[in-house]
């Protein structure tokens, strides 16, 4: 019920437009009732008259009754249609600004098959019901009273005989209604799997392609959709046991008119004219029980996906501005952690930070290190306000960052991600992302700075180049490249490269720093990487471990203390140089055994 109520709220913008919608089908309904009527007269005051003109009379009676109906019915379709529209944009609408600001928790619990099969499939049956499915109910039980009500008043016995068969068709559309219901459920959630199935499996199909999976991921999909097939079938089964035989009490009404109505024309008890209009009034009760499975099933539907739709609509958001938050038109720069604990919301017994310090000055380029899962990204994740602190503060400029609206604080941080994503556009809006005012010009300067220049103008169209989803057609280094161009472009006061060179060979990767220093000059940059030769250059490098900053200091002063810095350098440099030694006795021994490889002298 509280869903039902929720979905007809959907309508209220609308409500004026609604409302002259069932007044017009309050008159096409009124035109119904009237005219079985003018039939039965036609038949008992213009034929047994015996004269033509009583006959004629009648007959344009019945034709203007006819056209009024046609006219109001005409209208209340164009009103009602476009309601249903409008519900529809605005639902989507809605449901879309959500995603928009819903937090990235919610996109790790919700594949994203699930999510198009709802802003799709779901949307368009909750479009169905408002659109007309739900005016349809109102002028069936308007029908079915007004039209009861006429018959009794006309002879009650007759009808109460008609009403029989009529009593086993509600019977077996209140069965079907109970047992419809869940299965459009069923088909809707399976709808949601088979989608994310899909999804997941064409987002990951160089995956399944490299390790040769293709037939397992056939087979899951033909299991999930076997199961849609299952569920599909369920469905119409019910449907199928229901509907002949809700036709068959239909004909049955029918049969007993014949018979009794028939009978009682020859006693003399009732008129051919009544005869005549009861039969057209019969379709006024008949097609209201008759369709109420249709349309309670097109209820259903609706019913069963709105809390689907409700469930995006009412995901929390987790982080939302405070009231007060302010507007920064401008940032130096300035980055403190101040005491901070964080455990990201789903695992609050393991923390990722446990009371963490750390002053970023403005114009510091400062490197973090720490193993995988030390917590890097959740530090910089912080700085934004992706992720929250759970204790302590962080402060961005002096001002804690929950102060600051979302807005004008990511205004300001360039964040090259670990995982670099591009959009199906051209480079150039690819780099233009977070600055539609760019010019082409800005466009280029950050291209260059991000050393992606040249290899922009080695492509067909340039900077005009339309780049695949997912950036498919660029190498993992080139991807890198323009995604440290778009946040570059921005011209951020905090730089935040999560790995964001990590594929860019180490060369290009030093010109590209040498390149940073200058533009970040005066403002802040974070740089997390694994490699020592990116961040030895850092003015300050600091080491997580267990939730908090076990070092810090320069490359030298680390070294010099002998920590965890130090064991990772020794590590990284010895294996580099046994690594160096092993291929050049692995290249030793080709050249030995003469297997056609050469072992012209190679740059180890
Ligand atoms: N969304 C999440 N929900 C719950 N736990 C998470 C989530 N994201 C990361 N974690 C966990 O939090 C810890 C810190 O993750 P984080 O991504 O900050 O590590 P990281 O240092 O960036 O690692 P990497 O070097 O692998 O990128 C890890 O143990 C990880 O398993
Ligand atoms: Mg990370």
């Amino acid at each position: 019920m509280q869903n039902f109520i929720r979905l007809i709220s959907f309508l209220k913008p609308y409500r004026g437009r609604f409302t002259l919608s069932a007044a017009l089908a309050t008159l096409t309904i009124g035109s119904d009732l009237v005219v079985p009527m003018i039939f039965g007269w036609t038949v008992s005051r213009g034929l047994q008259s015996g004269e033509i003109r009583n006959v004629i009379f009648y007959a344009i009676l019945l034709l203007l009754a006819q056209g009024f109906k046609s006219v109001t019915d005409y209208f209340q379709w164009i009103v009602q249609q476009k309601v249903g529209q409008d519900v529809v944009r605005d639902v989507r609408n809605q449901i879309y600004g959500r995603l928009q600001s819903l937090p990235t928790s919610f996109y790790r619990d919700m594949p994203t098959g699930q999510i198009m099969s709802r802003v799709t499939s779901d949307v368009e049956a909750v479009q169905e019901y408002l659109g007309w499915g739900l005016i349809i109910q109102g002028m069936g039980a308007l029908s079915f009273v007004g039209t009861s009500l006429i018959l009794f008043s006309l002879d009650w016995q007759l009808t109460l005989a008609l009403y029989l068969p009529l009593v086993i068709l509600v019977v077996i559309v209140y069965h079907f209604d109970k047992r419809i219901g869940p299965a459009w459920e069923a088909v809707r959630e399976q709808m949601g799997k088979l989608s994310s199935t899909l999804q997941e499996n064409i987002s990951g199909i160089r995956v399944v392609k490299a390790f040769a999976r293709e037939g397992l991921e056939h087979g899951r999909f033909r299991a999930q959709n076997e199961l849609m097939r299952q569920k599909g079938l369920n469905r119409q089964r019910l449907e199928a046991n229901a509907f002949p035989a809700m036709d068959l009490m239909v004909g049955l009404t029918f049969a007993l008119l014949a018979w009794f109505g028939g009978q009682r024309v020859l006693n003399g008890q009732g008129d051919l004219g009544q005869f005549f209009a009861y039969q057209w009034y019969l379709w006024g009760i008949i097609w209201p029980v008759r369709f109420m499975g249709w349309l309670i099933s097109i209820m259903r539907q609706a019913l069963a996906a709105a809390p689907r739709l409700f469930q995006i609509l009412d995901a929390p958001l987790v982080i939302e501005d405070a009231p007060d938050a302010i507007d920064l038109d401008e940032i130096r720069g300035e980055i403190e952690f101040r005491d901070v604990h964080f455990a990201f919301d789903d695992e609050p017994d393991r923390p990722v930070m446990r009371g963490l310090n750390l002053h970023i000055r403005p114009g510091e380029i400062v490197a973090v290190l720490g193993g995988t899962g030390s917590g890097k990204s959740s530090l910089v994740n912080l700085i934004g306000r992706f992720q929250e602190a759970t204790e302590g503060q962080v402060l961005v400029d002096g001002r804690d960052v929950r102060a600051i609206t979302r807005q004008s604080l990511r205004r300001h941080i360039g964040i090259v991600p670990q995982e670099a994503f591009l959009f199906s556009a051209t480079v150039q809006e690819n780099i233009a992302y977070g600055s539609p005012d760019a010019t082409m010009d800005d466009v280029i300067t950050a291209a260059r700075l991000a050393r992606a220049h040249d290899f922009i103008m080695e492509m067909p169209k340039g900077y005009d180049t339309q780049i695949g989803e997912r950036g498919v057609r660029l190498s993992g280094g080139q991807k890198q490249r323009l995604s440290l161009a778009r946040a570059i472009l921005i011209d951020p006061s905090i730089l935040i490269l999560d790995e964001a060179t990590s594929a860019v060979d180490t060369r290009t990767e030093h010109e590209i720093q040498q390149a940073l220093e200058r533009v970040m000059q005066g403002r802040a940059s974070v740089i997390i990487a694994q490699r020592l030769s990116t961040i030895k250059h850092a003015d300050r490098i600091i080491v997580l471990k267990d939730g908090v900053v076990a070092e810090a200091g320069t490359h030298e002063e680390l070294l010099a203390l002998g920590g965890e810095y130090a064991k990772i350098y020794e590590l990284q440099y010895r294996e580099s140089d046994e690594l160096a030694h092993e291929i050049a006795d692995y290249l030793k021994q080709m050249g030995a055994n003469g297997n056609g490889y050469t072992t012209r002298p190679l740059a180890v």
